[in-house]
């Protein structure tokens, strides 16, 4: 198979990152400006001050992704842009700047689907660790603060193929992270704090309902139903009722407070913040949360006759997800993989490692590509 550089550029949501892939299987660099500093007052991300912070970084983010890979931008083979799914105007500082730079360069464009990425962040790592066998099919838990997908995938001639078999119906898991956190008062974002403080606290304590559909598809038609769909707004509202039932408002607001005045706390500074019911509440929402992504995945991983099982995005960064899947994955005989804690969040080297099948098979893209702010994986 003839070898590739290819030079991935990522700004679908507010991490600017770019860097260079061999072949699919070889990290050469992996460059991430975090946009954490500038979208933390606010408590989530703000499209506008995403986009402009993306213009900010985007060059020398490139160059110091191609430096550090021993590369220039006449040596890469190709480049490939993530068109989606993500912020419409984040995407497009993304895609115009390769665009342009692609032209100047008179190398081929490849545009990969974000999700995508995610999973090939998985397979990009098990290769570069050496001899990797894969059976198929694969099912792929892509679970990030925009998505909670299950997606059966196989490899054809043309390249790899997804079927979407379960989705969110309407908060994504990280997206409930995040949200948790901000009604907690203990910062942007929620995902890594909870991570550290659930491990202080009774998970038992609290509890929460199957974090489920109640009227699984209602309103749905017959052929869009699936039974592998997750949901994740009742849990933050259970969260929310617990924390009026039990008068925590006040320790929350001394906790807000408290932390104002870092410009990025770290779990350190959270957990002398916070009590035990607090630290129970948070050890209980997590559990819950795990629980449904694990026993969901492998019903349909099961039921679907997958062989092999991925877990990636931003959440696969989550300790105690990866110690059930684990655990759970093995009783079950299947084997399960994750990205490393670097590659789980959203990076570049995913996006070079998606594009390299399209570069064999010669699928690039169209000059008129424009971002797809909803872009489904097919
Ligand atoms: O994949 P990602 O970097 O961006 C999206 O594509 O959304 O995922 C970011 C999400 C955030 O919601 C963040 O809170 C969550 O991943 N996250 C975690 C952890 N680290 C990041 N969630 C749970 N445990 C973690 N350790
Ligand atoms: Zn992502």
């Amino acid at each position: 198979m003839p070898e590739a550089c290819i030079l991935g550029i990522e700004t679908s949501c507010d991490e600017t990152a770019a860097a260079v892939v061999r072949s699919g299987e070889k990290l050469l660099s992996n460059v991430v400006s975090s946009q954490i500093a500038t979208h933390q007052p606010y408590g989530g991300v703000v499209p506008e001050l995403a986009s402009r912070e993306h213009l900010r970084a985007i060059v020398p983010v490139v160059r110091q992704a191609l430096a550090e890979a021993g590369q220039t931008y006449e040596s890469v083979d190709a480049l490939a842009v993530t068109q989606g799914p993500g912020l419409a105007g984040a995407l497009l500082v993304g895609i115009s700047y390769a665009k342009a730079l692609a032209f100047a360069l008179e190398k081929p464009l490849i545009t990969v689907n974000h999700l995508e990425g995610h999973i090939h962040a998985v397979l990009l790592e098990e290769r570069q660790k050496g001899a990797f066998q894969l059976d198929f099919p694969v099912l792929a838990l892509v679970v990030s603060g925009g998505h909670t997908h299950l997606f059966l995938a196989e490899e054809r001639e043309c390249g790899w193929v997804y079927e979407n078999i379960g989705r969110t119906r309407d908060d994504a898991a990280g997206e409930a992270y995040d949200k948790v956190a901000k009604l907690l008062g203990l910062g942007y974002p929620g995902g890594p704090v909870i991570d550290v403080l659930a491990k202080k606290g009774n998970p038992r304590a609290v509890k929460f309902g199957p974090a489920q559909i109640k009227h699984l598809n209602r309103g749905t038609p017959r052929d869009k139903q699936t039974p592998y769909d997750f949901s994740f707004s009742g849990i933050k509202t259970a969260v929310l009722r617990y924390v009026d039932l039990e008068d925590m408002r006040e320790t929350i607001a001394a906790r807000r407070n408290a932390l104002s005045t870092l410009s990025r706390p770290r779990p350190e500074d959270v957990l002398p913040l916070c009590d035990r019911k607090t630290l129970d509440l948070i050890a209980s929402f997590q559990r819950a949360v795990v629980h449904d992504l694990v026993s969901r995945t492998l019903q349909a991983a099961v039921e679907r006759g997958a062989r092999t099982l991925f877990v990636t995005g931003g959440v696969a960064a989550n300790s105690e997800l990866r110690e059930t899947f684990d655990k759970e994955a093995g009783q079950a005989g299947l084997p399960v993989y994750f990205p490393s804690r670097r590659l789980s969040t959203d990076n570049a080297a995913m996006i070079a490692a998606a594009a390299y099948p399209k570069f064999l098979t010669g699928n690039f893209a169209e000059a008129e590509f424009s971002a797809e702010a909803a872009l489904p994986l097919k």
